[in-house]
């Protein structure tokens, strides 16, 4: 039965796990399959070419593990393969974009930062984000190179993540920006310190949920959705060590039981 198949998520590494929480909240009967491409993250430093035959790979396994709808939870991999995934593969794929158009209509004085990796900010959907949504709104980009490490080693609440993102919001707020969009999937884990650090009266966005609505919405339209009382699974599995990967996930996932299986692809 087709609504009986996974759903199948993927990112560089565990900061797709910001979107897949917000999908099994949305989605609580759902089979889950995460893969996270840890063992060539992070993407945000790599050629294009090189992300989108990782994004093929990727999908082929997810595919080949019955998953009826993709989602690329990631920003980097979405601007690079979004649409020659859809070209390639006969099922719904999700992808995620910086929230350009919320936080627009958020700011109140029109000024907007934005954190993502440089490949996310040097792309063409990039650009035609904020051609589409810009609106008159100074829009601020920033790269933040370090970042996706220091989540990818569990080391979101060490000292180092609070000075590489001071060198990364000091400029944004020189600029009198009220809005920061998290346009990495990597740095909704980072929220707390971005939020310290800015205060009260910077709001911070980001785009897990409107992409976990927008699975809700995709699944309804091809009746693919399970409707089960039963509580869904979660699987997970890496291109590098578990042995590595494991702790993290269990650290962001909240649960010490989940188990982190490598898939060599
Ligand atoms: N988490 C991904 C994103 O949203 C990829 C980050 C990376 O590997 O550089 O862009």
């Amino acid at each position: 039965m087709p609504f009986e198949k996974p759903v199948g998520i993927f990112d560089s590494g565990v900061g797709g796990l910001s979107v897949m929480r917000e999908v099994r909240r949305l989605l609580p009967a759902e089979d889950l399959v995460y893969f996270a491409d840890s063992a060539h993250c992070p993407y945000g430093l790599k050629q294009p070419g090189v992300i989108l035959a990782r994004a093929f790979a990727i999908s082929e396994f997810l595919v080949a593990r019955g998953a009826k709808l993709l989602v690329i939870a990631s920003n980097t991999t979405s601007i690079v393969a979004l649409d020659a995934l859809r070209q390639r593969y006969n099922l719904p794929i999700v992808g995620i974009e910086p929230a350009v158009k919320p936080a627009v209509a958020a700011t109140r004085n029109g000024r907007i930062g934005v954190l993502a990796t440089g490949v996310t900010l040097a792309g063409d959907r990039f650009n035609s984000l904020v051609e589409r949504f810009g609106n008159g709104v100074e829009i601020y980009p920033q790269a933040c190179p370090g970042l996706v490490e220091l989540v990818e080693s569990g080391g979101f609440n060490k000292p180092e993540a609070e000075s590489l993102l001071k060198t990364y919001l000091t400029p944004l707020l020189a600029r009198d920006i009220d809005t920061i969009v998290l346009g990495c999937t990597h740095y909704p884990f980072l929220r707390p310190v971005i939020e310290r650090l800015v205060g009260k009266n910077i709001s911070v966005i980001d785009s897990g949920r409107a992409v976990s609505q927008q699975v809700v919405r995709v699944l309804e339209k091809h009746g693919l959705l399970r409707h089960t009382t039963l509580k869904g699974k979660e699987y997970f599995f890496t291109s590098s060590e578990p042995g590595v990967v494991e702790p993290v996930v269990r650290l962001l996932w909240g649960d010490p039981g989940v188990v982190v299986e490598q898939a060599e692809i």
